[in-house]
């Protein structure tokens, strides 16, 4: 079954100094539980189409179908909830919060969708991402890169999404934190998630099964490259 399908889909950003093709004409189908990477050189148009695909930008044209919803033309609270319920992201820069702590920065999007018992599963994410409860009481400027990533990941799972996409998880992150946080990503692929990765990384795509690479907002080859 697939759970993200991309029809011909254009991305075109207007500037004042002209426009630029982000995205040209990229068709691609991604079947639940695939485990994708998605590589190419800065200004490809990774970021575009991440972010397309979790419903955080529009395409110029094109069609794009996210859990058999066809999201063209849905408007912003469709759109807002189609995110919250089905997506979860992993930014490159964490994004986490500054002023509430790590465990509260995981209860956040459960308390966004009204879930009881927010507190007992946040605890429980922590634990699964290999923090212990004391560090859930820091705020994540107390926390190392590798630690609030982790946050970053166990928020990202909160909702328990369909898809999980990250952008450059481990751009941050020491070989040693990068291996630790594709093992989680990979184990949530193995409980049955769409993950999607962007990475520069090699050893990150080699935890993939099919890389998607991009080339001037153009699919040049999908395949196995790592
Ligand atoms: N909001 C925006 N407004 C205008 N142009 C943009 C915008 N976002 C991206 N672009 C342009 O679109 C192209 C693709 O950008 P994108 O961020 O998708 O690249 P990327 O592959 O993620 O690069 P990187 O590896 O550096 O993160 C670039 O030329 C970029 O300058
Ligand atoms: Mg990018």
């Amino acid at each position: 079954m697939k759970v993200v399908e991309l029809v011909e889909v254009t991305k075109v950003y207007e500037l004042p100094r002209g426009s630029i093709k982000a995205l040209d004409n990229v068709s691609a189908s991604i079947e639940v539980g695939e485990f994708i990477s998605v590589m190419g050189p800065s200004g490809s148009g990774k970021t575009t189409l991440l972010n397309i695909i979790g419903c955080l930008d529009m395409p110029t044209s094109g069609r794009v179908v996210i859990g058999g919803e066809n999201i063209n033309g849905l408007g912003d609270d469709q759109l807002t909830k189609i995110r919250r319920d089905k997506i979860g992201f992993v930014f490159q820069q964490f994004n986490l919060i500054p002023t509430l702590t790590a465990l509260e920065n995981i209860e956040y999007p459960m308390i966004l969708k009204g879930l009881n018992g927010h507190e007992e599963r946040g605890k429980e994410l922590l634990r699964s991402v290999g923090l212990d409860e004391q560090l859930g009481e820091n705020k994540p400027n107390e926390l190392s890169g590798g630690e609030q990533q982790r946050v970053a990941v166990a928020r990202a799972l909160a909702n328990d999404p369909d898809i999980i996409l990250a952008d450059e998880p481990t751009g941050n992150l020491d070989t040693k934190t990068s291996k630790d946080i594709m093992g989680l990503l990979k184990a949530t692929n193995e409980r049955g998630k769409t993950i999607i990765v962007v990475t520069h990384d090699p050893l990150v795509a080699s935890y993939t099964k099919r890389t998607f690479k991009l080339v001037d907002g153009r699919v040049d080859r999908v395949g196995v490259f790592a």
